[in-house]
């Protein structure tokens, strides 16, 4: 049975893994959400005295904004990126700061630099991957996995990857180093056009309260 959300609440899709305690913790200081959401739980909805909140992926965050089922949401720019939902986006959260880069041994440097014709590129995100060599006129025959992308370049399996670096941790313990910087990532408050439109009587006050949050945290 499908469940039914009650349109008296804002719904919004939560990342799960890496953004969520920032996104709890965030969303706490800004007083729009009074208690703690527990990481760990393996509920997918979970219902509190105003919100809904849907427990997704982080790439999937936009699927379920854009299609008008969760009224807003938090994703980073390299999902944004990949995913180019047609979303509205009014507030960097300034959370999940993180560099999109290339990366790849320190020996493969020199050939990265030596204005190769074509590339292969191990990556999560094959859409910035295409656009960023496509700029430089590299084709790029890219190889898309869906995480532990570090071991590509130890294996062989591509000289290259493309992958966002927060700590540097992995890179490091891998032998690995950042050859080239494509852009820094952090993460975005997303809101459906519609609920943008429609609800603006709840969607509005929670835009504020994070932009008065932010703007102190400036100071
Ligand atoms: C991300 C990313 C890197 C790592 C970078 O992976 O793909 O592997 O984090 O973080 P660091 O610079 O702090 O080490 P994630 O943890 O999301 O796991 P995944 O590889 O399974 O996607």
């Amino acid at each position: 049975m499908i469940r039914k959300l009650k349109e008296d609440k804002i719904t919004v899709a939560l990342p799960k893994g890496r953004l969520f305690n920032q996104t709890i913790s965030i969303f706490k200081d800004a007083e729009i959400l009074s208690e703690d959401l527990n990481s760990e739980t393996r509920k997918l909805i979970i219902e509190s005295k105003d919100f809904y909140f849907l427990l997704v992926r982080a790439k999937d965050v936009p699927t379920y904004v854009e299609n008008g089922i969760a009224d807003l949401g938090v994703a980073g720019d390299d999902v944004i990126l990949e995913s180019c939902p047609d979303v509205y986006i009014p507030v960097d959260l300034n959370i999940g700061v993180c560099s999109i880069v290339v990366a790849g041994l320190p020996e493969s440097k020199e050939k990265y630099f030596s204005n190769p014709t074509s590339i292969k590129v191990s990556t999560k995100y094959p859409k910035i991957t295409q656009s960023f060599f496509a700029e430089k006129g590299i084709k790029a025959q890219i190889i898309e996995l869906y995480g532990s992308v570090e071991l590509a370049p130890l294996v062989g399996l591509s000289d290259f990857i493309v992958d966002i670096v927060e700590t540097g941790r992995t890179l490091k313990e891998n032998g690995l180093i950042v050859i080239d910087h494509i852009r820094k990532s952090s993460a975005k408050l997303i809101i459906n056009r519609v609920s943008y439109k429609t609800n603006k009587d709840k969607v509005y006050p929670i835009i504020e309260k994070l932009h008065k949050i932010l703007k102190k945290g400036d100071q």
